[in-house]
């Protein structure tokens, strides 16, 4: 159902999954959190009521918010948390995407339990790019700890090691038939045979990339990140986190019942034990009278660090560039950036943390670990408060290496700790070329900009060839997204016109490696029109 008013308490609820409950925070009780449904061009208005222990925020994740950070939710980007008993009244406001996108708690780990699909639906008038599906189904793939995940956070943080993985992963909130305790309340999609369904994947796992795949049936992607795609058809995608994907799923085989699962994707080297190597399944039952095999046919997957498997859909996406959907891809961008995203660890005194060799972990871009200033930037940069963040990022020069090579020197290991944003003139082109490094050992990092989809233009492995690489770029139907994977020691090119006032956060979408610093800001400077300046503030801005 449509409503333009939404409310969402947040607030504490017992929930079992592998054999055992816990107290998780949740939206109005529910887990996954209540789904938000709207037409393309439409605001909605969500009031958030924190009535948990812990201060939150919640995050529209892919909507722009033209003109309007206010209500964007990074905990001190745009605003100070909700603290506990107030409330805030944030405003969506879904100009441009149309798709799956999503909604997540944005301090702290809070967001392994509060979360939820935002469904934005084609405008009266217009149609789907596709023949319209039979049904529509969110799958939301999530991951469950047995403890709680703030004390994994906080205890990471203090020994500086990896914290722990998850206990299972999850669909649409169930861990599936192959976990402890969990086979009566697996997920289930009725089909009917010869209908198409439309699923609407939203990888809310913390940490991990996924494989997903149904068995025996193959799926067309139409749609990423709030943005349609050409068809793209596939046996399994590799979703990360912050990414969505629009599947159009055909219920063509025989009626019987079929696995749908999940499993991680992992480039780094060592034991799949390193992270959550258990598999979630859902089930996807034909409706009549058969004698279901037993068990159900599970999908098959490439092995859990097949690289080459894992950027298959990455390679075939292409945004529709028709005339309905037109491509505003900028062509020569006026401010080109080179940004490294980099694993560090660094010595303790006495070799004395948790990490390998006794060392600590961090991360960082062009080197430098993101410090989460004490009031939010958004405010710093409207009421110019000094002394809150630095305008200079990067404020140390470029390194300048092989990004990729194995052996890098020590100096390298060791980032600078700040808090510095990029400022952006008002409609300027901008291409950033995301450049992963070899530091400790490369990984993938699903980066996410806020107020923004941007285009993909190129990616690669190995070292960015600034003379080379741009010959290649698809200027023509780049897929239009805003979270994108960068793979392992290798490279992704985007471009995007800062045409939307206000500040941005730009990370990586693992939570740890954005709590070890990933992360920074564009502030994006007024227009010389009132249409392209910044709305003010609304009354109820949480205080610091
Ligand atoms: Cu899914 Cu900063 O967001
Ligand atoms: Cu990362």
């Amino acid at each position: 159902t449509m409503k333009s008013q939404e409310h969402f308490q947040v607030k504490e609820a017992s929930y079992t999954r592998l054999c055992s409950s816990k107290n998780i925070l949740t939206v109005n009780g529910q887990f996954p959190g209540p789904t938000i449904y709207a037409k393309k061009g439409e605001t909605i208005i969500v009031d958030v009521y924190n009535k948990g222990k812990e201060n939150i925020t919640i995050h529209w994740h892919g909507v722009s918010m033209p003109r309007y950070p206010w209500t964007d939710g990074p905990e001190y980007i745009t605003q100070c948390p909700i603290q506990p008993g107030s409330k805030f009244s944030q405003k969506i406001i879904l100009s441009f995407e149309e798709g799956t996108l999503w909604w997540h708690a944005h301090s702290d780990w809070t967001r392994a339990t509060v979360h939820g699909a935002i469904i934005i639906y084609p405008k009266n008038g217009t149609k789907y790019p596709f023949p319209k599906p039979d049904a529509e189904v969110p799958i939301i793939l999530g991951e469950w700890w047995k403890s709680d995940v703030n004390a994994v956070r906080d205890e990471g943080l203090a020994t500086g090691a990896d914290p722990n993985v998850s206990d299972s992963f999850l669909i649409n909130g169930q861990p599936g038939d192959l976990l402890p305790c969990s086979k009566s309340s697996t997920f289930k999609l009725t089909v009917d045979h010869g209908k198409t369904y439309l699923l609407r994947i939203i990888c809310a796992a913390l940490h991990e990339p996924l494989f997903f795949s149904i068995a025996k049936h193959k799926m067309t992607v139409v749609g990423t990140d709030g943005s349609y795609t050409k068809p793209l058809t596939r046996d399994y995608i590799t979703i990360y986190p912050g990414q969505t994907y629009d599947v159009l799923l055909e219920a063509n085989q025989h009626p019987d019942h079929y696995y749908m699962a999940a499993k991680t994707y992992s480039s780094a080297p060592g034991s799949p034990n390193a992270f959550d190597n258990t598999t979630t399944t859902a089930i996807v039952q034909y409706r009549g009278y058969y004698t279901p095999s037993s068990p159900p046919s599970l999908p098959h997957f490439p092995a859990y660090n097949d690289t080459n498997a894992s950027v298959q859909v990455m390679a075939g996406l292409r945004s529709l560039a028709d005339a309905e959907h037109p491509c505003n891809v900028p062509l020569s961008p006026s401010t080109k950036l080179i940004y490294t995203v980099s694993m560090n660890s660094f010595l303790c005194p006495n070799n004395s943390c948790g990490g390998p060799n006794g060392t600590r972990f961090a991360a960082s871009i062009n080197n430098i670990s993101f410090q989460s200033p004490t009031i939010d930037i958004l405010q710093a940069y409207y009421y110019n408060i000094s002394g809150v963040y630095g305008d200079k990022f990067p404020s140390v020069p470029p390194l300048v290496f092989d990004f990729t090579n194995d052996i890098l020197p020590l100096e390298y290991q060791i980032p600078k700790n700040r808090t510095e944003v990029r400022v952006l003139e008002y409609n300027s082109t901008v291409e950033i070329v995301f450049q992963g490094t070899s530091l400790i050992s490369g990984t993938t990092h699903p980066m996410h900009l806020h107020g923004y989809s941007f285009y993909v233009v190129g990616w690669g492995f190995g070292n960015f060839d600034k003379n080379k690489d741009p010959l290649h770029y698809n200027l023509v139907d780049p897929p239009l997204q805003s979270t994108i994977s960068v793979p392992t020691k290798g490279w992704a090119a985007i471009r995007f016109e800062a045409s939307n006032p206000g500040v941005w956060f730009m990370h990586c979408h693992v939570e740890r490696h954005l709590t070890w610093g990933m992360e920074t800001a564009f502030i994006v400077k007024n227009g010389k029109h009132l249409e392209a300046e910044m709305l003010p503030p609304p009354s109820d801005m949480p205080p610091c």
